[in-house]
């Protein structure tokens, strides 16, 4: 065997042993609020999601999550430390290949929904036919099609976040964040929603980030969920959950469900316990 081959070989195995490059990797970064009172939202963290992974995050209000997300995608720019995007700095602008879902209802309410949908394409360069092409496929993709003519008020809350899902999708996203996107639905609808998000996840092959204050939800969807401690956020566990990448809502009667919602909710209880007592329920947003 030549050197080179060997050099080869070894190269493959230290590749295997490593596994692929994350997608994101956050090393020491800190978020702090300026102001007469300074507010440290976020304490010196390090984070890498997989390629191809469902990575959730939960935490008590106001502990940082939306923090980490807008530093995270670009929206924000951490006080101190690095982000990179498939090996690129983060500076301030979210990457082409970031999407980015709300927690709030986010759909333009003068708008239809296909017009809704295709506004995730405005200021980008993509050619007028295959806008429209992304455009019809993201409405069939998200059950739209039949609405495209409707307006969010006629919708019901799940479908206006359908919408919100879709206009993402035009970008054609490697890495989906979404921060709270089910929050103010109930809770049948958010586990169907969570069974939406499992297909779009399978389907594009994209790297999910989930902030959710369900537990549920992020023990039934992810491959891996992090707990945040109170503000200043942190993570203080990392849980793999080992679903196969076949699942949907019904293995909330998996015994493995109760047993990793019970490991978030004893991280977690003490750590709400104290963001209450630090700031009285409804802190952050
Ligand atoms: N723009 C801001 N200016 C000052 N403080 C902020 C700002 N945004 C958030 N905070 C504070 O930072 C902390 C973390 O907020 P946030 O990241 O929204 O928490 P979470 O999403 O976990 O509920 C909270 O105490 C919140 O009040
Ligand atoms: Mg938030």
């Amino acid at each position: 065997m030549t050197a080179l081959v060997q050099r080869a070989r070894m190269d493959d195995t230290l590749a295997e042993a490593v596994g692929p490059p994350p997608v994101v990797s956050l090393r020491a970064v800190t978020r702090v609020y300026p102001g007469v009172k300074p507010v440290e939202a976020l304490a010196p963290t390090d984070l890498d999601l997989n390629p191809g992974e469902f990575f959730s995050v939960v935490g008590p209000s106001g502990c940082g999550k939306s923090t980490l997300l807008d530093v995270l995608s670009g929206l924000g720019r951490p006080t101190s430390g690095t982000v990179t995007f498939n090996g690129q700095a983060v500076d301030g602008v979210v990457p082409e290949g970031v999407g980015i879902v709300f927690q709030e209802d986010a759909s333009f309410p003068w708008l239809t929904v296909r017009d809704n949908v295709a506004f995730g394409l405005k200021h980008s360069t993509v050619p007028a036919d295959e806008s429209q092409r992304r455009v019809d496929h993201a409405l069939r993709f998200m059950g739209l099609a039949d609405f495209a003519g409707a307006y969010p008020a006629q919708l019901s809350g799940g479908m206006r976040q359908r919408v919100c899902i879709a206009r993402t999708l035009v970008t054609r996203p490697s890495l989906i964040l979404l921060d709270e996107p089910f929050g103010a639905l109930d809770q049948q609808t958010r586990l169907l929603m969570g069974d939406e998000l499992l297909r779009l996840w399978r389907e594009t092959g994209a790297t999910i980030l989930l902030i959710t204050h369900a537990l549920d939800e992020a023990a039934m969807l992810s491959d891996r969920v992090g707990v945040m401690s109170a503000r200043p956020g942190r993570f203080i566990d990392m849980v793999e959950t080992g679903w196969p990448r076949e699942r949907d809502s019904s293995i909330v009667s998996d015994p493995r469900f109760g047993e990793i919602t019970a490991r978030l909710w004893s991280r977690l209880r003490a750590e709400s316990l104290r963001a209450m007592g630090a700031q009285g329920p409804g802190g952050g947003r």
